[in-house]
């Protein structure tokens, strides 16, 4: 057996990707599967990014560029940060990396050490624990229950927060639940984190335009004094349906970003030169698609919600308010079983959707939450709809 360095040894697959992988492999073999498994929007890029990108391949723009993106790229993340965010960021305190996720990851690597411990408030998105342990740190998982809307108490995190706390990942509008905090909700775990200087804030925006009740305040328009060790997170995947570009950024304190640049200098280089330029287009160009694909959203989210409360044993007690999620409550349904098969926790149910609706979902179980199941709309209301049909007549099998 090769001996693997030991984090690397203990990293498992994503677990969303996971699913996406045996969807896609029994739709290969001829199945007629329906994917409610994937995080990404179904809508194809807008034209004018693609022309951007065609623009810049016919340019020859396909030589390496500076390590943390183009300044061009850099000073348009950050007049996009001033006019939807209404945040103030120089060019040097940005990075481009090849997606959120890869920015998340170099920030993380760069900011903590063995025995730092980051607050993930869970149910959270599956790569923030493995990028935690990847940097030697630990992960302190903190509960955030249905009851309460998944959002986090703010007394709950003064009492988590210790010596050894030096970070928290928060992430609103929130994968996997659709939980969207308020400015007063917000407002008060801000106030908590004020009151503790040696903790640094990720503030994961990736979903920050997919909301159904308005906009989503964002932690440093209500405390201001918490810019000095918040690191900003985004990506143009959501927003403008761009997941396979890869492209996505952070921004925070020039040394942190600095430090965050020379790992990604060492261990990838650039993010892709062509999705650099579509890219800023993206940012730069008129954003009239996002509010079409949210209308869209908005339709699919209401549908969902109707479908999920009218199944046997799925309970969805918060409606999403924002992402293209719906995270439901199923443990009126473990216990039960089919040809033998207990559903003994949401990743048997998972599998027994796949098996017997031949519908893709996401477990809860690798975002901490094995009771609930990820139901992803970013899908057509007619696939919705006969996944939801099929979903249905195969929870009657179950007793
Ligand atoms: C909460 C959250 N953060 C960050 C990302 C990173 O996305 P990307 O790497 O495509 O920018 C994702 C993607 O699924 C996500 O769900």
């Amino acid at each position: 057996m090769v001996k693997l360095n030991r984090r690397i040894a203990a990293l498992k697959p994503s677990a969303t990707m996971a699913v996406e992988g045996r969807a896609i492999e029994m739709k290969a073999a001829g199945i007629d599967v329906i994917s409610l498994a994937a995080g990404e929007p179904d809508f194809d890029t807008p034209e004018r990014i693609k022309e951007a990108a065609r623009r810049a391949l016919a340019a020859g723009k396909t030589k390496y560029t500076p390590v943390g993106g183009l300044r061009e790229l850099r000073e348009a993340i950050a007049l996009k940060l001033k006019r939807d965010n209404g945040l103030d960021y120089e060019a040097n305190e940005i990075v481009a990396s090849a997606g959120g996720k890869q920015a998340a990851a170099n920030v993380i690597a760069s900011l903590f050490d063995e025995g730092d411990e980051v607050i993930l408030p869970t149910p959270a998105w599956v790569s923030f624990p493995a990028m935690v342990r990847l940097a030697g740190a630990e992960p302190v998982e903190l509960r955030c229950p249905q009851e309460r809307g998944f959002l986090l108490d703010p007394s709950e995190l003064a009492r988590a927060i210790n010596a050894r706390t030096r970070g928290i990942v928060l992430n609103s509008p929130a994968n996997p639940t659709g939980a969207v905090y308020g400015a007063a909700e917000l407002a008060a775990i801000a106030r908590v984190l004020r009151d503790a200087p040696q903790v640094w804030v990720f503030s994961d925006d990736v979903y920050e335009h997919i909301t159904y009740a308005g906009p989503a305040p964002h932690i440093l328009r209500l405390e201001p004094q918490l810019r000095s060790r918040t690191i900003v997170l985004n990506s143009v995947s959501k927003t403008y349906a761009m997941t396979g570009w890869r492209l996505g950024f952070a921004a925070g304190p020039r040394e942190v970003i600095a430090a965050a640049t020379r790992l990604q200098g060492q261990n990838s280089g650039n993010p892709a030169s062509v999705s650099q330029f579509a890219a800023i287009e993206a940012y730069s160009g008129p954003q009239d698609e996002i509010g079409v694909m949210v209308e869209e959203f908005r339709k699919r989210r209401n549908l969902v919600v109707e479908r999920i409360r009218a199944l046997a044993g799925f309970e969805l007690p918060n409606v999403p308010q924002g992402a293209f999620y719906a995270f439901p409550d199923v443990s009126k349904l473990l216990g039960l079983s089919h040809n033998g098969r207990r559903i003994a926790d949401a990743n048997s149910l998972s599998e027994f959707l796949l098996e017997e609706a031949n519908v893709a979902t996401v477990a809860g179980n690798d975002f901490g939450a094995p009771d609930h199941l990820r139901l992803s709309y970013a899908t057509s209301i007619e696939n919705l709809e006969k996944a939801f049909a099929r979903i249905g007549k195969a929870l009657k099998k179950l007793g």
